[in-house]
């Protein structure tokens, strides 16, 4: 389960259905014995302490009720889950000067709506920079994935997928991103986990996926794949991939359907994008 508070201890005092039969036996002994002697009853004043752990449907997140710090970075987080941030005005004008390229525009949706996709350094600084962060930092917590490390940043460019907004059209939201980074070696994935006989042994990956641990040259690794929960089965996550497939390498469209392309431990869903984009294809590697 996915958590950013550190679990508390809620001080609530179990109730005889929380204990082991034997310590329940004994509490409603010690009941028992009170009524009998009919002693005077004086009102009890529980302290309920009311921090809860709970989970957000919406966002997956689990937080700790009660608590006012714990309370708006939920808040904050699942609104960005749900509907992204703003792509404003301040990192519009940073964008000749963070190396902002346009890869696409007037890319269609499912259900008709217009988008563009841009793509620049993932390591870029400035105010690109620290949307770019805010960004990763919301996508890590939500697959509870660690910060891309420096170097992995330096060999990564980042494309955005962007949305006008639809209250204000002048206005985009960012409701997609993909990380693609340069890489040299992945493993295939196998049909079937098979055991060291006659076929070589596979490794387990997850969600059902097994691979061979065999490295194999392969260009283009993808660390991080995200659409904001209220966009998701428009195709966004397949035009971001097909976007940086195109583009990410200089002169050389890569196919995924070769083998070509690679992601990190997926998700289910993420497992479910490789098997309809990359037509099962599509390689693991480590980031
Ligand atoms: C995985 C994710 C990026 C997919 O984004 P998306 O924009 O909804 O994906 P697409 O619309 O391009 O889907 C392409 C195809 O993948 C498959 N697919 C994607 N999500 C699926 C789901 N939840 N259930 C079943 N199939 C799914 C479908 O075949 C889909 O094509 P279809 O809609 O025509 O049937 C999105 O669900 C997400 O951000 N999830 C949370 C983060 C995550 O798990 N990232 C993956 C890390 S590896
Ligand atoms: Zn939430």
């Amino acid at each position: 389960m996915r958590t950013y508070s550190s679990n508390r201890k809620h001080g609530l005092n179990p109730s005889p259905d929380d204990l082991p039969p034997a310590k329940r036996v004994k509490h409603l002994k010690s009941v028992k014995k009170v009524h009998s002697k009919q002693q005077t009853l004086t009102q009890l004043h529980f302290c309920i302490d009311q921090t809860i752990l709970k989970a957000c449907s919406r966002c997956g997140l689990s937080f700790t009720k009660g608590v006012p710090d714990d309370e708006a970075l939920h808040r904050a987080h699942c609104a960005q889950v749900q509907k992204g941030m703003e792509w404003g005005r301040e990192e519009e004008k940073e964008t000749i000067k963070a190396g902002v390229v346009q890869v696409k525009t007037s890319v269609k949706l499912k259900n008709g709506r217009k988008g563009r996709i841009i793509c620049f350094p993932a390591d870029v600084g400035g105010k690109v920079g620290n949307k770019l962060l805010a960004l990763l930092q919301t996508i890590n917590r939500s697959l509870s994935s660690p910060p891309l490390t420096p170097p992995v940043l330096q060999a990564s460019k980042a494309y955005l997928f962007l949305l006008p907004q639809e209250t204000a059209s002048n206005r985009e939201q960012i409701v997609g991103c993909v990380i693609a980074q340069r890489i040299s070696e992945a493993m295939a994935i196998a049909e079937e986990p098979t055991a060291s006989t006659a076929a070589p042994p596979t490794i387990d990956v997850g969600e059902g996926l097994f691979c061979y641990p065999i490295p194999l040259p392969t260009p283009l690794g993808i660390p991080r794949l995200f659409v904001t929960s209220t966009h998701r089965r428009q195709g966004i996550a397949s035009h971001l991939l097909t976007a940086a497939a195109d583009t990410m390498i200089y002169g050389c469209k890569v196919d995924p359907r070769k083998g070509e392309v690679a992601f990190t431990q997926p998700t289910r869903d993420g497992s479910r994008v490789m098997q309809k984009w990359g037509g099962g294809s599509v390689r693991i590697y480590e980031e």
